[in-house]
């Protein structure tokens, strides 16, 4: 039997969906890897920057942005001690300017993945899955890493369904 783990990034709070801004209780990545645990079991992990963003959501585009011009390798609050001791690996992060969040790199690179599957799940307000793909294959190079799922965002509390028919594919 694989080992099955879910690890996702997720910001609540002030967000932009489908052309306003409201208060999200719950993040959107947060609902889906819910849906992808229940789906398929395994475990689940949240990935926490070590590092307030501004709850204001224009704000936080920009300090995001920042970031990421700068490639800087934002702290995480806390690593799993024992990632590499899962074969499958479900990652879900927000589109954030056409990548993951720069907390997410830092994560991923504190371990080896040689080997292991890894799915990734974006949401996004229109950019699908940016160019995210090619980052986590940069920080880890030697796993095998497939198309994934984009998510538009302001779908994710009715995507149960597909989110779950999807995890299930993928680990068959
Ligand atoms: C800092 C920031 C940057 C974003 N950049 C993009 C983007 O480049 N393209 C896009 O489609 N959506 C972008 N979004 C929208 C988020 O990807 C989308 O709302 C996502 O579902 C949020 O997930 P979460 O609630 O799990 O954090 C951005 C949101 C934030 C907060």
């Amino acid at each position: 039997m694989k080992k099955i783990i879910t690890v996702y990034f997720s910001r609540r709070g002030m967000n932009y969906v489908n052309g306003s801004i409201v208060n999200l209780k719950r993040g959107n990545t947060e609902l889906c890897a819910e849906y992808i645990q229940r789906a398929v079991g395994g475990d689940i992990f949240e990935i926490v920057a070590d590092r307030e963003y501004s709850a204001d959501y224009m704000t936080c585009t920009e300090e995001a942005q920042d970031e990421l011009r700068r490639k800087e390798q934002v702290p995480v609050k806390e690593y799993l001690d024992s990632l590499e001791d899962y074969d499958v690996i479900f990652l879900g992060y927000p589109n954030w300017w056409g990548t993951y969040p720069m907390a997410v790199d830092t994560f991923l690179k504190h371990y080896n993945l040689a080997g292991k599957e890894i799915h990734p799940f974006c949401t996004n307000e229109g950019s699908g899955m940016g160019g995210s793909r090619r980052w986590i294959t940069a920080a880890q190079p030697g796993a095998i890493v497939s198309q994934g799922l984009a998510i538009h965002g302001a779908e994710a509390p009715h995507s149960e369904s597909r989110v779950a028919a999807w995890a299930k594919s993928v680990v068959e």
